[in-house]
């Protein structure tokens, strides 16, 4: 028994206690807000039998909590959730879902509506359906993201809530849908909060609400709950992996028809099976060579597809290792923000357009900061053949010695790591970004570090660390969490936010570990069309200059094996107010918020084309 698989149960242990669903109080009872993480996640719920509720929701906007808290602050027992009509005449009902306004789902509210552009608080959402309820099978109601606590009602009742405001959950709906009419209310607040995961300071936009898919699926009362199959570490043709029934067990046929193969598992009492299959003749997948196999798992009467490329990755020293051979990341950083319009991102359409972007500057590598994106991002990077590195929130400052805060961040990394973790594309699992060098940090981020080897024991996992000079002109990367990490990121800004562009040329690195480097941030800013001097800011040739000289820098660098500048696209931050020039954007985009390239965009695609003929590159 291959010890990666004996660790499972481990595995399915953790995700299970870190998951363990807290359903809301019963209808009628004085409701007490219990934060709770949900029910277990469904693999590739959007390849099963869904009915979307994306489209037209109602809303109410509810600054002072007022359909949640009386005026004691205790949850009412008639809050909005109940979706209440007046009985009668005489009935006092002080809200109308059917008579408020509307927005639209997936999306958030602050680039629908100029009012709440800047708004931070709650808003609750209703929507009705017609539903044909599947007789014999359960029923979930699925949300790709909430930012940032959400409550889940139906027909009137609580169904269970969720803290995070970039990863997927479900909650189980079976007793509460009916045939014909049923409506779903959910509470969405995105305040900041100092104890959060992100906590109250970020350099992006708290854009709020239902941001991704909202689905309802069902499945059979056993069902196929979760699965992970990948390659065997050092192989090319076994694939190996486990899956877990969720209501009793049953037998689970894995088919990878392309290939001929399959195999017929009896899982154990626990519904949890542990799978290995030769595939000879299986092409790897690499971005030269995207090969996606579709894969069957069928059980409980139900075939779930997928389509799964099948590499290996690993670090062996400095490098970074794809299929055994070492790989160099030609990257670039990426908010999900929406390309040309601005917004949250969140369909196909906005991944293909974005990650076509990462591609014409000869890329195989974007770094998805500072969260978990949505799910298309990963499927499209399967397609297309990129890598990515994945994300949690634990951004700058958080609150690194409340024990909630680091159950929150484990309860997202564990949710970022199950929905994923079957994407090719996906290759690094970063655990946060610029985090300070305090103890109660260390604590925290090495146990997020754990945290991630044990869920996913088939992927290195790394995180954004910050640097120090050692000498006048020697930058140092000797961050303690280097010493957990699998590979170290490393963020710099020489030429924007210390020294001038040129200093960068005389600049040497060292580093405590020999470790495979990626430089997960440099760059500046530049407003798309200003144009000027290389040494005045703001300009198209000041910024194009900066990457010049850190092209100089970089390539001296003995253990870089991956750059990812900041950032493929101008995104709103509300901490970029300079008018005329940022406009709530940070401009260090390579492509402007309108899709104009920058003159920098340019000088990272011919750096990347020289690095991938393999001349040197300038
Ligand atoms: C930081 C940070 C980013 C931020 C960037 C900037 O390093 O990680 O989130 O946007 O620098 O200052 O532009």
């Amino acid at each position: 028994m291959n010890p990666r698989l004996a660790g499972l149960g481990a595995i399915l242990l953790l995700a299970a206690a870190l998951m363990r669903p807290v359903p809301l109080p019963a209808a009628g009872a004085a409701p007490e807000p219990a934060l709770g993480p949900p029910a277990g996640l469904l693999a590739n719920i959007e390849h099963r039998s869904t009915v979307s509720l994306n489209g037209t929701w109602h809303v109410i906007v509810d600054p002072y909590d007022n359909g949640y808290y009386d005026y004691r602050h205790q949850p009412r027992a008639d809050g909005f959730f109940r979706n209440a009509t007046p009985k009668d005449k005489r009935d006092l009902v002080e809200y109308d879902f059917a008579k408020s306004d509307t927005l639209t789902v997936p999306g958030d509210w602050n680039s629908q509506k100029k009012e709440l552009f800047y708004y931070e608080g709650t808003v609750w959402y209703q929507r009705s359906f017609t539903y044909r309820k599947p007789a014999g099978r359960r029923v979930f109601l699925g949300v790709g993201a909430a930012n940032y606590l959400s409550r889940l009602y139906v027909n009137g009742a609580p169904v269970c809530e969720h803290e995070g405001g970039f990863t997927a959950f479900n909650c189980e709906v079976t007793s509460l849908v009916r045939d014909g009419e049923n409506v779903v209310v959910i509470y969405v607040n995105n305040q900041r909060r100092r104890d959060a995961v992100p906590t109250d300071m970020t350099d992006w936009w708290n854009y709020g609400g239902l941001t991704r898919d909202v689905e309802l699926v069902d499945v059979p009362a056993v069902f196929l709950e979760d699965y992970f199959l990948q390659l065997r570490r050092g192989s090319a043709a076994t694939i190996e992996g486990w899956v877990t029934m969720s209501g009793g067990s049953a037998p689970v046929t894995v088919r990878i028809p392309e290939l001929k193969v399959e195999q017929r598992i009896q899982t154990d009492a626990a519904g949890s099976g542990s799978i290995r299959i030769e595939a000879p003749g299986l092409e790897r997948w690499s971005p030269e060579h995207p090969r996606l196999y579709e894969v069957e798992l069928e059980a409980g009467g139900e075939i779930v597809r997928d389509h799964i490329g099948f590499r290996t990755v690993e670090v062996r020293g400095r490098d970074i290792l794809v299929n055994g051979s070492p790989v160099f990341l030609r990257g670039i950083c990426l908010h999900e923000e929406a390309p040309l319009r601005s917004g949250r991102g969140w369909s196909e359409q906005d991944a293909t357009t974005l990650l076509g972007w990462v591609q014409e500057l000869n890329a195989n590598f974007a770094r998805l900061a500072h969260y978990p994106h949505n799910r298309n991002m990963a499927r499209v990077a399967d397609r297309t053949g990129l890598f990515l590195w994945s994300e949690i929130p634990v951004y700058w400052t958080i609150d690194w010695e409340n024990p909630a805060t680091l159950a929150n961040a484990k309860r997202q990394l564990a949710e970022m790591i199950r929905r994923d973790k079957n994407r090719a594309s996906v290759i690094l699992w970063s655990v946060g970004n610029e985090t300070p060098l305090t103890p109660a940090r260390l604590s925290f981020m090495t146990a997020l570090v754990n945290a991630a080897h044990e869920l996913d024991p088939s992927r290195p996992v790394t995180a954004a660390l910050e640097t120090h000079y050692a000498e006048p002109n020697t930058k140092i990367i000797d961050d303690p969490l280097g010493k957990v990490l699998d590979v170290l990121g490393c963020n710099e800004y020489v030429g924007w936010y210390e020294r001038t562009p040129e200093d960068a040329d005389a600049i040497t690195w060292k580093t405590v570990y020999d470790k495979p480097l990626v430089m997960s941030e440099f760059g500046g800013d530049a407003r798309a069309g200003l144009h000027g001097g290389t040494d005045e800011r703001w300009t198209e040739e000041y910024q194009e200059n900066l990457y010049r000289h850190q092209f100089e820098m970089l390539n001296k660098i003995d253990v870089l094996r991956g750059t990812s500048p900041w950032i493929l696209m101008d995104f709103r931050s509300p901490r970029r107010v300079l008018p005329g020039i940022q406009d709530n954007y940070n401009r260090k985009g390579l492509v402007s918020d309108t899709g104009v390239r920058k003159k920098a965009f340019f000088a990272l695609r011919d750096f990347y084309r020289a690095r991938l003929a393999g001349q040197p590159p300038r």
